[in-house]
């Protein structure tokens, strides 16, 4: 009887479970994982990969880990699927940067190339690598306060690098700050009635846009001067778009 009631509640878990996932992911690999909680690895994961940009976007368990997302046989779906452990498996801490780098090339490309990355692939545990800072699944983007702690925990005031964190925090200020402008301006853009003004005008918010994207590599150079200058330079295209959209005089 109580092996009986177990079982339902079980089963209805497993139907809730994937009713929830039929609706926003393709993969076997998530519905299984969630019908089976109890007894796979990490199941704390699957809530954070759910409320993540990636469980949102329908990036799924497959494009870190690899394996075969479209059948429920265990073996077929879990060929080359290999544990975090192994140095073979693409979420191997030293393999991130390429797990990550087809979806986010600009953040990668400029982390593979930090004495962070050389050290992560000589296998120096002291080292941080993606989910060092954004968390395995949560895809989480630290605050400024966030990552001035981050970088303290391994390059404390009085050492070395002591003074890098609160640099970082400030240029990571001055990037939200840039975004929130880039904002405003589009929504001044989008107001107005010209067309051939507005189109203008967005195409320039497009092209400040990028400069604030490679200011963000920027910050993963973890190199400050290449992180002002990038700063500098999406500085300058909105300073150029608001004397345009905004007449002097008035
Ligand atoms: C039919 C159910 C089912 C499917 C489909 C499934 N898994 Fe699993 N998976 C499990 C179970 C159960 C375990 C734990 C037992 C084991 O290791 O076999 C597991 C283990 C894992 C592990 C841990 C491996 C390790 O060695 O630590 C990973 C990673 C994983 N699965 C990823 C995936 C990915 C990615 C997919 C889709 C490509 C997938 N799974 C599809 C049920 C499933
Ligand atoms: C954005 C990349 C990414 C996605 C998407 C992702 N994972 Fe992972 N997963 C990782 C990383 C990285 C680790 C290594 C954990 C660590 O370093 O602590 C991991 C660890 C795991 C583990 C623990 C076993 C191990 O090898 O360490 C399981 C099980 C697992 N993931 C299953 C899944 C399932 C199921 C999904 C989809 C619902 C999924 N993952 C989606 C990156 C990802
Ligand atoms: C198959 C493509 C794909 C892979 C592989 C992938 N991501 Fe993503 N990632 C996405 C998409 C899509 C989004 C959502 C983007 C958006 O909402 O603009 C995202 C969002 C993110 C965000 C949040 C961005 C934001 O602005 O909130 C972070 C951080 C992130 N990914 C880190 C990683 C890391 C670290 C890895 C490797 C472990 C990884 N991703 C692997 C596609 C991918
Ligand atoms: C030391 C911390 C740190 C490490 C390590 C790190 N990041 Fe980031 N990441 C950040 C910060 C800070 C931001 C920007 C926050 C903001 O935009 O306000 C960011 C933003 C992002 C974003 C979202 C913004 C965008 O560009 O669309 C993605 C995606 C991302 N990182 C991917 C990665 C990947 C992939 C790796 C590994 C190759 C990585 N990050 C390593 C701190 C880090
Ligand atoms: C998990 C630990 C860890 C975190 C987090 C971390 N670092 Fe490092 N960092 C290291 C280690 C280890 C080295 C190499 C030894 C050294 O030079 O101190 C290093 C080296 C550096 C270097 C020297 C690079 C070069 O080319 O000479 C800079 C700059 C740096 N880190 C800045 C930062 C900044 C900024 C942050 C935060 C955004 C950060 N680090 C976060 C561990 C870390």
């Amino acid at each position: 009887m109580r092996a009986t009631s177990s079982f339902i509640i079980a089963l209805c878990v497993t139907l809730l479970a994937s009713a929830a996932f039929a609706q926003t992911t393709t993969s076997r690999c998530a519905e299984c994982h969630f019908a089976n909680m109890s007894s796979v690895p990490a199941p704390q994961h699957l809530g954070d990969w759910q409320q993540s940009p990636h469980g949102k976007r329908d990036v799924g368990c497959d494009k870190c880990h690899g394996g075969d997302p479209m059948t429920f046989q265990p073996a077929e779906a879990h060929r080359g699927v290999l544990s975090s452990d192994n140095p073979a498996s693409p979420v191997y801490r030293a393999n991130l940067v390429r797990t990550c780098a087809p979806c986010h090339e600009r953040n990668a490309l400029a982390f593979g190339q930090s004495l962070h990355q050389i050290l992560v692939r000589a296998d120096d545990q002291r080292a941080p690598t993606c989910t060092t800072c954004h968390g395995v699944m949560i895809a989480r983007v630290p605050s400024p306060v966030a990552l001035e702690a981050r970088c303290a925990a391994c390059h404390p005031s009085g050492s070395a690098r002591g003074e890098y964190p609160s640099l970082m925090r400030d240029g990571v200020e001055r990037l939200n700050a840039q975004r929130a402008r880039a904002d405003e301006l589009q929504e001044a853009i989008e107001r107005i009635q010209d067309r051939t003004r507005r189109v203008e005008l967005l195409a320039s918010i497009y092209d400040a846009r990028t400069a604030i994207k490679e200011a963000i590599a920027g910050v993963h150079t973890f190199d400050l001067r290449t992180l002002t200058e990038r700063l500098d330079t999406a500085k300058r295209r909105l300073d150029l778009i608001t004397a345009a959209v905004v007449p002097t005089g008035r």
